[in-house]
């Protein structure tokens, strides 16, 4: 089964990940994995952190000759910002950051300095190596995984082709050159009224299988595991498939996807509400999902909380922070979906390698050739 852990505090030594069941003989290529860390780190609107960091992914095992071995694999991305046992004490909690219930919950004697360490989002750098690794594998079967930003703040994107050059080039990772502009301005304003923004993120795979997930447990189904996935980056606070809280409101003729002959052979699906999933599985539609990202918890002008050493009415804890990081959560987005993705491909073909994961899929794809094609 592949799956992975991660450790490290986001001013200590490291950030590091283990990842177990992940398949040998895949050609790891460095300079597709630091692209993605290299663009976690930017989008308008991060702090001066972004810029004391060069995120790379160094592999201390599971890797050689460039090649997956099938041993787990250990990934270390090195923290230049780390001075932790320089750090104040941090004993006036942020309303919406973790610590306050990590207080409560660790038994620091009122100190979150170890909570916010770990809670900080410095640990989606690793989190997005290991979706790269997922995307690596993804790429070997013609899977491509596209995430980019549809809202910041009151700022929405329209939609256009998923154009890389498009996306990169847009200082919010957005489809919407024309936009940009106006998000800019309301990134600009909130910064200097000491606020913050938060948006929309979206992730398209396309080329997936028909048949990844399954309906048979609740663990299984692959929507859940998305949400869980999504919802797990720190910030995120909803997440939508496909035409998700708006399909609410349409009568269910309007709601699905129907299903046709295609004049080429196989089967049609003219619309995408259901976002590719249906029944916990893949139906070999692009998959679409979404993620809401809420407003920075950490603010120059800070709420109003309570100093937990001497009990006083308190301004909450500053430090360096993001104005928005709306850019950066479409590429930890975009890292979770595809380690997903690269998860239930692993469980449909089997295999320890990738020779058996092809083997397997093409003995799939084989039998279901007649209904659908890549
Ligand atoms: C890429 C990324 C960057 C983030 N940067 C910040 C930040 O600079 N300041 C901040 O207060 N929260 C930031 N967050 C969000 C916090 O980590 C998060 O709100 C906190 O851990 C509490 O978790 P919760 O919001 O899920 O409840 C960031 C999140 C992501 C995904």
């Amino acid at each position: 089964m592949l799956e992975y852990v991660t450790a490290g505090e986001s001013h200590g030594p490291a950030l590091h990940a283990i990842v177990s069941g992940y398949p040998a003989g895949v050609r790891v290529d460095r300079a597709f994995l630091d692209g993605r860390l290299l663009r976690r780190q930017g989008g308008y609107g991060r702090s001066k952190r972004q810029q004391m960091e060069t995120d790379r992914a160094r592999f201390l095992s599971g890797v050689r000759r460039g090649v997956t071995t099938g041993n787990p694999i250990t990934i270390r991305i090195t923290n230049r910002a780390s001075n932790l046992a320089k750090l104040p004490s941090v004993t006036r909690p942020r309303p919406g950051h973790a610590d306050l219930a990590g207080v409560l919950k660790f038994g620091h004697d009122g100190d979150a300095r170890d909570v916010l360490e770990r809670a900080s989002a410095r640990e989606t750098a690793v989190r997005t190596a290991v979706g790269g690794l997922g995307a690596l594998l993804l790429r070997e079967f013609g899977i491509d995984v596209f995430g980019h930003v549809v809202r910041v703040g009151k700022v929405s994107f329209r939609g256009g082709a998923l154009d890389e050059d498009v996306r990169d080039a847009s200082p919010f990772f957005s489809l919407d050159p024309e936009r940009d502009p106006q998000a800019r301005e309301a990134v600009d304003e909130a910064g200097t009224d000491g606020d913050t923004l938060g948006g929309v993120v979206e992730v398209v795979a396309q080329g997936v299988w028909p048949g990844l997930g399954s309906n048979n447990q609740s663990d299984r189904r692959l929507d859940g595991r998305l949400a869980a996935a999504l919802m797990a980056i720190p910030a995120i606070k909803g997440v939508e498939i496909g035409a998700g809280f708006s399909v609410a409101r349409l009568r269910g003729s309007k709601a699905h996807d129907v299903i046709r002959h295609a004049k080429s052979g196989g089967l049609v699906r003219p619309t995408n509400r259901a976002g590719g999933l249906e029944g916990g599985m893949t139906n070999g539609q692009p998959l679409v999902v979404r993620a809401a990202m809420k407003p920075l918890s950490t603010l120059r002008r800070p709420l109003e909380s309570v100093d937990l050493k001497t009990g006083a009415r308190s301004d909450a804890h500053f430090e360096r922070s993001d104005v928005t990081a709306v850019p950066a959560a479409s590429v930890v987005a975009e890292a979770v979906v595809a380690f997903e993705l690269a998860r239930a491909l692993c469980v449909k073909a089997g295999g320890d390698s990738l020779a058996d994961l092809r083997a397997g899929g093409d003995a799939y794809l084989g039998r279901i050739a007649s209904w659908w094609t890549p």
